[in-house]
């Protein structure tokens, strides 16, 4: 059998019982768990890589300079949905298999999506008084693992549920007792609640911008709980200021974020830190599915959930 070293590199750790889960999966494996989490500064990262032959990463930067420090590396699988922050070019330049764990965090997300639009209509939680989802539009822009939790979640709100998925065929859709639309622009249109689950791909950097936000009905609320990337932030400040009965709450602190906040202090929030997938439920599920996808790959070639060319 030959050995491994699994390296889990967490700026933002885990939960514990996660941890302990991983570890078991790779030394029932015959492997070697070695963990580096809160790693701040980039050269730990580096450092620590050099001799892994797989990494676990969550939002964690994989990019041509750590692919090249790693020079044992075999896979990296990101534990959960968006790979935006793993080079994929860079890694199959390097020979090196790259995954991810699409479903395993995403009712997590969608939790996180509802609980932001509570607090959203509730004012912020700041004691005046609010309006309800119940009976409003909600929008979900793309039906994938998240975007469908969603709809199952809001369901029980009692919202009429609408979604736009440029790659999602409608009868998918509309399978699940929402409504398909055939547009971004129908979606803004229609909806007083949009919530965000597209990735941050070159096409939707940017793509949520003034046009399509300034589409929708008084009092509409923007939710993003996918990729800063994706908005056009100086453009949904210019509407914001000019549109006094937006909001817009993120868990992916924008860029702008003391901009936001200054000019918006009743309409805009942000979570300090992406916490979406922060749950030890979404932690477990991830992680162990991570672990066990490297186990399948280094044992058995299982390449199940790569997503980079080879
Ligand atoms: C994902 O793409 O799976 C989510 O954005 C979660 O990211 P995180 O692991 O950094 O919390």
């Amino acid at each position: 059998m030959e050995f491994m070293k699994v390296l889990v590199a967490t700026d933002k750790p885990f939960a514990k019982v996660a941890v302990d889960g991983i570890r078991k999966e790779i030394e029932a494996a015959g492997y070697e768990l070695v963990l580096l989490e809160k790693y701040g500064e980039r050269a730990n990262l580096l450092e620590a890589v050099k001799d892994a032959n797989a990494i676990i990463i969550r939002s964690d930067i994989i990019d041509a300079e750590v692919l090249e420090a790693a020079k044992e590396l075999k896979i990296v699988v990101r534990a959960g949905a968006g790979f935006d922050n793993v080079d994929l070019e860079a890694a199959t330049a390097h020979n090196v298999c790259v995954m991810n764990t699409p479903g395993q965090n995403s009712n997590a997300v969608a939790e996180l999506a509802l609980g932001m639009m509570v607090m959203a209509v509730r004012n912020m939680y700041n004691g005046t008084s609010g309006t309800e989802l119940k009976g409003k539009k909600l929008g979900i822009h793309a039906y994938g693992n998240v975007g469908r939790n969603v709809a199952r979640i809001a369901r029980g709100f009692g919202m009429e549920i609408y979604a736009y998925d440029a790659f999602c065929p409608k009868e998918v859709i509309e399978a699940d007792g929402t409504k398909a639309v055939d547009s971004a622009e129908e979606l803004y249109e229609t909806c007083d609640v949009i919530s965000l689950h597209i990735p941050a791909t070159a096409e939707t950097k940017n793509s949520i911008n003034r046009a399509l936000v300034n589409r929708m009905p008084k009092g509409g609320l923007l939710v993003n709980t996918a990729r800063k990337e994706v908005i056009n932030e100086a453009e949904l400040i210019e509407l914001m200021e000019e549109r006094t009965d937006l909001k817009y709450v993120t868990d992916i602190m924008p860029a702008a974020d003391l901009m936001f906040a200054e000019k918006f202090p009743t309409r805009y929030f942000a979570t300090p830190k992406k916490m979406g997938a922060q749950t030890a439920e979404a932690n477990i599920n991830a992680g162990i599915a991570a672990a066990q996808q490297i186990v399948g790959f280094l044992k058995d070639g299982c390449e199940r959930f790569r997503v980079n060319k080879k």
